[in-house]
């Protein structure tokens, strides 16, 4: 399958991934992960998109779409794919569907994660992530076995530099201005399908499962 998800910061996409990602062996495209490791080892799109992460706003459209044309070119993704994170302007959904033209594939689903956006904070500062795997973890919603330790590799767990409450004011505001539109733009291709994404995690992976087996 070929799927996008979509939804404001701290709306489960991440959560989610793995699962779907293990269900149905495909290419978890994240590029917000993928930003965050550029950043981390310094590489020249890291310093690019930097200081535009740091305030959560968006970072330049050729920079994520150059990165995700390079990622699905990857021989683990030629079955199928899920991007999280990714389209979040209009004119990245316009390039996707540019990329996936030239490949002869298109988009099956996109799943919305929609939430009241005052749930987010608690859910955003209580956020511990692996910045290797990606895998996240909530010291109330979803603590890890042993406090500050990945359950999987044994490796330390960090917070993200943009998870405080004053960034994530501008990380909803990118979203309701930049990114909701690009729900409009696949709902009117007739492939949204929306997940009440308030409930607990294992409610929501038995909401994505509904939809992908229908
Ligand atoms: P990105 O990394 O994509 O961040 P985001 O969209 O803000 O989304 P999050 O990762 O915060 O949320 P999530 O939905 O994955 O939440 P999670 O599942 O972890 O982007 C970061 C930055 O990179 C952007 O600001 C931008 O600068 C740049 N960028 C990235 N892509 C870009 C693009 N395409 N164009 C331009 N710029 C781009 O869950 C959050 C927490 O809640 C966790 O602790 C989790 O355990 C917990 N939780 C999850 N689900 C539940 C649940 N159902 N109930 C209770 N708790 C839950
Ligand atoms: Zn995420």
């Amino acid at each position: 399958k070929r799927l996008i998800l979509v939804g404001p910061p701290g709306s489960g996409k991440g959560t989610q991934s793995p699962i779907i990602k293990d269900e149905y062996c495909l290419c978890h495209l994240a590029t917000g992960d993928m930003l965050r490791s550029a950043v981390a080892a310094k590489t020249p799109l890291g310093v690019k998109a930097k200081e535009a992460m740091e305030k959560g706003e968006l970072v330049s459209d050729d920079l994520v779409v150059g990165i995700i044309d390079e990622a699905l070119k990857k021989p683990s993704c030629q079955k199928g794919f899920i991007l999280d994170g990714f389209p979040r302007t209009v004119v990245q959904a316009q390039k996707l569907d540019e990329m996936l033209q030239n490949r002869g594939v298109k988009v099956d689903k996109v799943l919305n994660f929609a939430i009241d956006d005052s749930i987010l904070e608690e859910r955003i500062t209580g956020r511990w992530i692996h910045p290797s795997s990606g895998r996240s973890y909530h010291t109330k919603f979803a603590p890890p076995k042993v406090p500050g330790v990945d359950d999987v590799t044994g490796e330390p767990l960090i917070q993200r530099k943009d998870d405080t409450a004053a960034v994530l004011k501008s990380r909803l505001e990118a979203f309701h201005k930049q990114t909701e539109p690009v729900i409009d733009y696949y709902s009117k291709k007739g492939v949204v399908a929306n997940l009440p994404a308030e409930k607990p995690p294992k409610e929501v992976t038995v909401e994505v499962q509904k939809v992908l087996s229908s």
